[in-house]
């Protein structure tokens, strides 16, 4: 047998626990996702954490998400694997491998790893919650994909964000255009840190993502992919852009936003947070990658899709002060002075009848275990005593703000309790309701 360690075994660096009250936060935050991406169309796929590496080789070699960030390894038989940084590629790997009909409209949710350096908002294991579509060349189809992004982030109560626009144009405008901002920042190579002439060197269009303040007034005389995109991909974004206006998206343009990946086309977006820290502050982005389907293997197939960063948006829901669903709490706590079998078996006659109960294991004192009840959040406690066990009954007393306020301590009878109790979880009458 291994020795026990000398120190408690710990996460790993960018590793995250998520425990109560925000993983229930999570849980509801992925329910209202799922609701708003099946109100669109769209079903639930889910993909594979685990890939061959070269599914995730696609998503561009010179990004810092594969060259610098993925987790890899060989397999016994010698297979490269790699752990997803993203989920776009398995879904679209999914797409060439199945051949669904068209067109393809999913939602898939998922954690995701990045080597990256851990930080506030920023972890090397993390959850997306996405939509991706195959087989639609419309662009009225990137007008649903962004205005769905943007009406999650309203749903769940967001206020400050903000949704940025561009199009990279087609694949020869953006090759043209990486060519113009190659040329451009090569002039000022001597202003670059050794890491930017790095990135200059690999993947040019990159640096216009650069965070360091003193690089800003380059970037802001940087060439603009405006004046590089073609008619065809011009007229697309003019018709984009339209589209968002009808539906009453507010949006900023942003000339230069190139996201970090390669695999992009025309329409590529980002919702960003004013509530949290700017090098966090992307909530989600996404956009067109017309060639992946093929790059994997497929026919040449449109496709377009977005990831929110769920732990992103917990943030910045805490971050506004934004309340958000938590789980429901428990109907009622048991506390049995009768030594343990009547807790037994009333959680489990309630559990049985849909409602949520619990009790405290290990008996107690009426007092520690009144403590316990009032600690759980449950809206009652239902109290069980010698003189219940022998009624038939049990004690039902309110437990100050957790829902049945207004309610008066009292017997009820075991056989009429389920229906007591949910006659609770009924909302209270509102004072007008029933006038007419
Ligand atoms: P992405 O911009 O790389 O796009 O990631 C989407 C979101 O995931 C980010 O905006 C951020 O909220 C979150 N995220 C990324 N890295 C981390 C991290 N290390 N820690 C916490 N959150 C993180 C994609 O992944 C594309 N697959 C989106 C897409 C779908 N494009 C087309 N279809």
């Amino acid at each position: 047998m291994t020795a026990a360690p000398s120190e408690p075994f710990r996460a790993l660096t960018g590793m995250r626990d998520v425990l109560p009250p925000e993983a229930g936060r999570r849980r509801a935050l992925l329910a209202q996702f799922a609701a708003a991406a099946g109100r669109a169309g769209y079903a639930e796929v889910a993909v594979p954490v685990l890939e061959e590496l070269g599914v995730f080789e696609r998503l561009g070699e010179a990004t810092d998400v594969v060259s610098k960030e993925m987790y890899h390894f060989t397999d016994q038989d010698g297979t490269e694997l790699a752990l997803r940084p993203e989920l776009t590629a398995g879904v679209v790997r999914a797409f060439v491998q199945h051949a669904p009909t068209l067109p393809w409209k999913v939602w898939v949710a998922g954690t995701a790893f990045r080597r990256e350096r851990p930080q506030r908002g920023r972890y090397r294991m993390f959850d997306q919650v996405g939509v991706e579509v195959l087989g639609v060349d419309d662009p009225d189809l990137d007008v649903e994909v962004v205005a769905l992004a943007w009406q999650v982030l309203a749903d769940v109560g967001l206020r400050d964000v903000t949704l940025l626009v561009n199009s990279l144009g087609d694949h020869e405008d953006r090759a043209r255009y990486t060519e113009a901002v190659r040329s451009y920042f090569e002039e000022v190579r001597g202003r670059l840190s050794e890491g930017e002439q790095d990135t200059l060197d690999r993947n040019p269009l990159r640096l216009l993502d650069a965070k360091r303040p003193e690089l800003a007034p380059v970037i802001a005389r940087a060439p603009e992919l405006s004046a590089y995109r073609s008619d065809e991909s011009a007229s697309h974004y003019e018709r984009v852009l339209t589209g968002l206006r009808a539906v009453g998206v507010p949006y900023t343009e942003a000339p230069r936003l190139v996201r970090g990946l390669d695999y992009y086309r025309r329409t590529t977006f980002e919702l960003t947070s004013g509530a949290i820290d700017a090098a966090q502050n992307a909530l989600g982005g996404g956009g067109r990658y017309d060639r992946l389907a093929e790059e994997l293997g497929g026919r040449p197939t449109d496709g377009i899709g977005f990831a929110l960063g769920v732990d992103r948006v917990l943030l910045a829901l805490e971050a506004e002060g934004v309340e958000g669903d938590t789980d429901p709490g428990l109907d009622a706590f048991v506390v049995d002075l009768t030594g343990g079998e009547a807790a037994r078996d009333l959680t489990h006659e309630l559990r049985a009848a849909g409602l949520a109960a619990d009790r405290r294991f290990g008996g107690g004192s009426m007092r520690s275990q009144m403590k316990h009840a009032d600690r759980s959040g449950a809206a009652v406690a239902l109290i069980v005593g010698e003189d219940e066990l022998q009624s038939g009954e049990v004690t039902l007393r309110p437990l100050r703000g957790h829902g049945a306020d207004g309610v008066e301590q009292h017997r009820v009878r075991r056989k009429a309790l389920v229906a007591e109790l949910r006659a609770l979880q009924a909302p209270a009458p509102r004072p007008g309701d029933g006038e007419h």
